[in-house]
């Protein structure tokens, strides 16, 4: 890791951050772009061999990612809409966080309420009926538009200056840089597509909670069935044991095993079709809820090297298409989300429709169905915060003495 170069950057692009935020409108800010309503929803667009993607200034967002199935036909995996858009107004209505950066501290916060250094914060309650703080509040990194501060053709990245918003202590900077490159690698020895996620973050003045993730919602079948629980599996190599939540999906306490509950439902350290034992999880997505919604652990072998390094952790793959997808993290724990919430109010994007029916097919489901989806966030122990018992708050607290929080990831996609 080279943390100076970023330490660097992030001094850098200061002063004109600081122009950018928070105020959109800003006429100054365009000269760092980012600035005008335009630049908010403009896709920049980053190719290697064999994978394309497209992100989008809102939110630091990843609208697409085209790459091959196994007949060699580009197919798009994430979930989301054609027309830029969309996104605000989804935003305004069902707020998804289709493939936003959410932070600055992702997941859930009981009660929206944190104490560091003896100081009790409060922060907005925008989730059950007041109950916790989902991603960040009311206004989350989702829905910021963030200031373009480098693109090429196979890498952007995203700035954003977080002065106190939504009540969170003390100024972060964050830089999100995605990259994508089909080389090889010791990290990719096959030199599979991959897609790279960088978010660093730096608290400027105050200690403050950090937990950045990536919200990708992904769908390998690219649609071609009406949910994934029969084509798709799952495999979490590492995850033995879970986060236990309550009836808000709010952490209990208590971490659990994976084969003691629910008769072995979360247990996906070996590849298992997500559709499997889907019926034995009523309630792990909340009370009444069936489906995943899910803390796991990633618990590195002692064998592995240092905390801070990638360790593959999550394997999706469907037997539609033979798109596989590798997920390796620097995190701890990874939140799992088969997109039971969706009931099929919204649209897939019609490009995709396109392509399924110019390979030959039917054009696929017209709606994100119930279980249509996968959720992947890689992140640390969710609410670590306000679990003192689980040692994870140096992971999760940051200072102006501290070094710069990272959430590291890379997807890589095969086929088979
Ligand atoms: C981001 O930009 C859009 C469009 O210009 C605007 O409607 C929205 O309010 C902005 N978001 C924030 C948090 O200022
Ligand atoms: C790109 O994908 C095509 C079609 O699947 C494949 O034949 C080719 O070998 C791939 N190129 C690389 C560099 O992997
Ligand atoms: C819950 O949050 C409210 C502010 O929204 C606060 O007044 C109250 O003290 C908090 N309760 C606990 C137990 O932290
Ligand atoms: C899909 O999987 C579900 C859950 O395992 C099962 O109830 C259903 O019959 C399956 N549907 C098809 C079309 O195979
Ligand atoms: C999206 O919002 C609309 C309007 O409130 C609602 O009818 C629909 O059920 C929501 N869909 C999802 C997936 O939340």
């Amino acid at each position: 890791m080279h943390f100076s170069s970023y330490v660097a950057a992030a001094l850098y692009g200061l002063p004109a951050l600081a122009h950018a935020a928070p105020s959109p409108s800003s006429s100054s800010a365009a000269s760092v772009s980012g600035g005008s309503e335009s630049d908010h929803f403009k896709p920049y667009t980053i190719k290697a061999e064999n994978i394309t993607a497209t992100l989008i200034p809102y939110g630091a967002r990843l609208t697409s990612v085209l790459v091959p199935d196994r007949d060699g036909h580009l197919q798009d995996v994430v979930v989301g809409y054609d027309e830029p858009k969309e996104y605000l107004h989804d935003s305004e209505t069902n707020r998804t966080f289709f493939g936003a950066v959410v932070g600055r501290y992702a997941n859930r916060i009981k009660n929206g309420t944190f104490t560091i250094d003896d100081h009790t914060y409060h922060v907005p309650k925008n989730e059950k009926g007041g109950f916790n703080t989902l991603h960040g509040g009311k206004i989350g990194y989702d829905m910021r538009n963030w200031t373009v501060t480098a693109h090429t053709s196979s890498s952007v990245t995203f700035s954003l200056l977080d002065k106190g918003f939504q009540d969170f202590p003390g100024d972060v900077l964050t830089h999100a840089t995605f990259s994508v490159s089909t080389k090889t690698t010791p990290d990719n020895p096959k030199g599979l597509p991959q897609l790279t996620s960088k978010l660093v973050s730096l608290a400027l003045t105050e200690k403050t909670p950090i937990m950045l993730a990536n919200h990708i919602y992904w769908n390998l079948n690219a649609f071609q069935n009406p949910t994934v629980l029969n084509d798709t599996t799952l495999q979490l190599p590492l995850s033995q044991r879970y986060v236990a939540a309550d009836g808000i999906e709010v952490p209990t306490g208590t971490i659990l095993d994976v084969s003691d509950t629910h008769k072995g439902a979360l247990d996906f350290t070996s590849p298992k079709l997500i559709g499997k034992d889907v019926d034995k999880t009523t309630g792990v997505c909340g009370t009444s809820c069936t489906g995943y919604d899910t803390c796991f652990l990633v618990d590195r072998p002692s064998s592995s090297t240092a905390q801070n390094s990638l360790i593959p952790a999550v394997r999706l793959a469907s037997r539609k298409t033979g798109i596989s997808l590798e997920v390796a993290t620097n995190q701890a724990a990874l939140q799992i989300y088969d997109c039971d919430g969706q009931d099929g109010s919204i649209a897939t994007k019609k490009s995709q429709a396109k392509r399924n029916k110019a390979y030959g097919g039917n054009a696929g489901a017209e709606y994100v169905n119930q279980y249509g989806c996968v959720v992947i966030e890689t992140e640390d122990w969710i609410d670590g915060i306000n679990h003192p018992q689980w040692g994870r708050r140096s992971y999760q607290v940051f200072g102006p003495d501290d070094g710069p929080a990272i959430n590291w990831a890379t997807y890589q996609f095969g086929t088979f």
